[in-house]
């Protein structure tokens, strides 16, 4: 196994040696007042309060930058509280993700010392920890813009402060738009005026300055102690096995309470990880620490998010399996060990084929270093890359901003909601391309959502309506047809379904046994269809029952529980919308009908040698995912929901359908590309 071969590599210019001396040993998070105090009166940001504040009361706009753990996040709200900024309204502070801003909140309600939801709250998609008394509210930066939507001032909000700027979200990319705008209006009509703070781990300063009308940059010194840096000597054919080996040679050397963080790409990948590594460590020494392994990636309940950060008892060693999530967003206290795949799983969109793929790919040479830099936040660590010197050579310099590389048409609805005229013209900090733009369009109008062209384009009143949504343009489609073919209990059920990770749990020594246990759930219309199945299934169990059955017929608990929820909340959206909440009982015809009216556009057909060509104007090739309900059948036309590009394409998650239905469903577009693709 070449990560066996790994030799000290070149030490990072970026990560300079502390100047004091690293803790002797792990502190365990504090527990009392004093101890929290003391840990605040330490972070970097904290000798730069009164500077701070008196620039904020300076100007409208700052711009702060500094390393993780600096404090920026947890601190600088309480900050401007305690500097009564929110006396005229409430801090608001967004965040990319929804683990940082749950963890986040749940942190500074405690250094605050009051119960969460009350001074300090958080809001994410379907969930509303706030009242009234919220004065500090975090806040995913989606959540905040579909905010905007009923609110285009944001008067409610007296600070905006916008975090983890250099990720680049497409929705922290709006929000900035969407914030500039609003502190303009306010300033012209004499209203309370909107502060906007950008907070960054590292990124291009001058851009973001320029955009905010030159606004000044604070930097701040952070803590970081001194990182060793060992590169694969060889490239490694498989990432996970490699990250496998790393992670026992680590463990088999080090002294307990060193704990490893392992960069993996996704919910599937980690938790297989996660099993994997547990079933190994039953068979190790008793001299070896005993291992504690937390999974982490962004749909995990937030309860189980937390644990992660829960202190590691003595005697033992914790390992944190975790997407990017854990490379700015969230700190987690005595990791010494960070071990790098190189790998992240990452939204593209081709403009051309008007594909969105989720595709798993190298990181760029920031995501490296802000891997890296994990490793030394208590102390000195050791960043064990699984890829050469030379393939991270050739990594992008910079991660490109998601605006770039997605498919549009979910922001130029919300763009349109929020009462832009022309979305083509909004003030992005970088403007998509015009393709992307256009493509955006040319969905929204086949979903009937926008009417005219140009600048003359505007939503209609189902666009209108499907903006209500936070959910994707087709799926919000997808339930406004529900409507028509009374099936909404049904829809609600598949769309919440698809609102989760997959609900389907596959440890990878036990493949077999969980298809077989399963297959009395699977349909041979399709995935959507098994979904279902599992759903009702899971429903109609009393709640005490649920966790066994789950265990037994290798199905997601977490996920299955989190999609209720979600359905909770959409059904109430769908009798705001007027849509009856009708059952089609067994008629499976009427729910894949129904998708067909949103998903149209994802549709593909059986060749000659038994694959699959998606129907868009540009062909990709592709066949069913193993864990498909479909992989192995042969239907002539299929609707997929995800496509994901490893080695190849496979569609993950796909129903059958006839033909006719397209046609019926949108006649001008696939008479049109039954032309050009036969
Ligand atoms: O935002 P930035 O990365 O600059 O720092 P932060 O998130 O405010 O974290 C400052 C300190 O608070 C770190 O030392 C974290 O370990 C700690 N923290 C914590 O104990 N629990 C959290 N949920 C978040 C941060
Ligand atoms: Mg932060």
């Amino acid at each position: 196994m070449a990560s066996a071969k790994k030799r000290p590599g070149s030490k990072s210019p970026q990560i300079p040696k502390a100047n004091h001396s690293p803790t002797k040993k792990h502190r365990p998070n504090p527990e009392t007042p004093a101890d929290i105090l003391k840990q605040r009166e330490s972070l970097a940001i904290f000798s730069v309060k009164e500077k701070l504040l008196a620039k904020i009361h300076a100007h409208n706009s700052c711009i702060i930058i500094g390393e993780t753990a600096s404090g920026k996040t947890t601190q600088l709200p309480q900050f401007l509280h305690e500097g009564g900024f929110s006396r005229q309204g409430t801090i608001v502070v967004t965040q990319p993700r929804r683990v940082a801003a749950v963890s986040v909140a749940t942190r500074v309600a405690q250094e605050v010392g009051t119960e969460l939801g009350q001074l300090v709250g958080y809001t994410v998609r379907f969930q509303d920890v706030t009242s009234p008394a919220t004065k500090i509210k975090y806040m995913t930066d989606g959540m905040l813009l579909r905010e905007a939507l009923g609110d285009h001032l944001l008067k409610r909000y007296s600070v905006i402060v916008l975090d983890e700027a250099h990720e680049r979200t497409i929705h922290t990319d709006v929000l900035f738009g969407v914030v500039k705008k609003a502190q303009r209006v306010r300033l012209k009509r004499q209203l309370p005026p909107l502060k906007v703070i950008v907070m960054s781990a590292t990124m291009n300063v001058d851009k973001f300055s320029n955009y905010f009308n030159k606004a000044p940059v604070l930097y701040l010194e952070g803590r970081q102690y001194h990182v060793e840096v060992l590169h694969s000597m060889e490239p490694q054919t498989d990432y996970l096995f490699a990250a496998l080996v790393t992670v026992f040679q680590i463990h088999k050397r080090e002294p307990p309470k060193s704990d490893i963080l392992v960069f993996l790409t996704g919910q599937e990948e980690i938790e297989a990880m996660v099993h994997t590594i547990n079933d190994i460590a039953k068979g190790m020494p008793a001299t070896c620490p005993r291992l504690i392994v937390h999974p982490l990636y962004a749909s995990l309940p937030s309860q189980q998010q937390l644990r992660v950060f829960q202190p590691t008892p003595d005697g033992c060693r914790k390992v944190i399996v975790s997407t990017n999530i854990a490379e700015t967003s969230i700190t987690i206290r005595g990791v010494k060990f960070v071990v790098d795949t190189g790998m992240v799983k990452a939204k593209t969109f081709s403009a051309i084929s008007g594909l969105d793929l989720l595709k798993v790919q190298r990181i760029s040479k920031a995501q490296a270093w802000q891997r890296t830099g994990r490793a030394g936040r208590q102390s000195a660590g050791i960043s064990y890359r699984l890829y050469t010197q030379q393939e991270y050579r050739n990594f992008l310099d910079d991660t490109i901003p998601e605006i770039q590389r997605c498919n549009l048409a979910s922001i130029v609805l919300q763009l349109l909601a929020l009462g832009v005229k022309n979305p083509a013209s909004f003030d992005f900090m970088d403007k998509p391309s015009g393709e992307s733009m256009k493509c955006a369009f040319t969905e929204l109008q086949l979903l009937q959502a926008v009417e005219g062209a140009g600048e003359a384009v505007c939503l209609t009143d189902l666009g209108r309506q499907m903006a209500s949504f936070p959910l994707d343009p087709k799926l919000a489609k997808v339930i406004m047809a529900s409507k028509d073919l009374g099936c909404a209990e049904e829809i609600l059920s598949v769309v919440a379904l698809l609102s989760v990770d997959s609900i389907l749990f596959t440890p990878q020594q036990k493949i077999e046994d969980a298809q077989a246990i399963r297959r009395k759930f699977v349909s041979s219309e399709g995935d959507h269809i098994t979904y279902l199945n599992i759903f009702r299934a899971f429903r109609g169990l009393p709640e005490h029952d649920k966790h066994k059955w789950c265990y037994e017929n290798y199905v997601h608990y977490r996920n299955l529980n989190t999609a209720c929820n979600i359905r909770q909340q959409l059904r109430d959206l769908c009798l705001r919308a007027n849509i009856p909440l009708k059952s089609c009982g067994q008629d499976m015809t009427s729910v894949r009908k129904c998708l067909t009216k949103g998903l149209f556009l994802n549709a593909a057909e059986l060749q000659r040698e038994g694959t699959y060509i998606t129907l868009g104007p540009v062909k990709h090739k592709a066949t069913f995912h193993p864990s498909s309900s479909l992989f192995g059948c042969k239907p002539a036309y299929v609707l997929y929901s995800e496509i994901v590009q490893t080695t190849r394409c496979f569609l993950r998650t796909a129903f059958v359908i006839e033909p006719e239905w397209l046609y019926e469903t949108a006649p001008n577009y696939f008479r049109q590309s039954k032309g050009a693709n036969r």
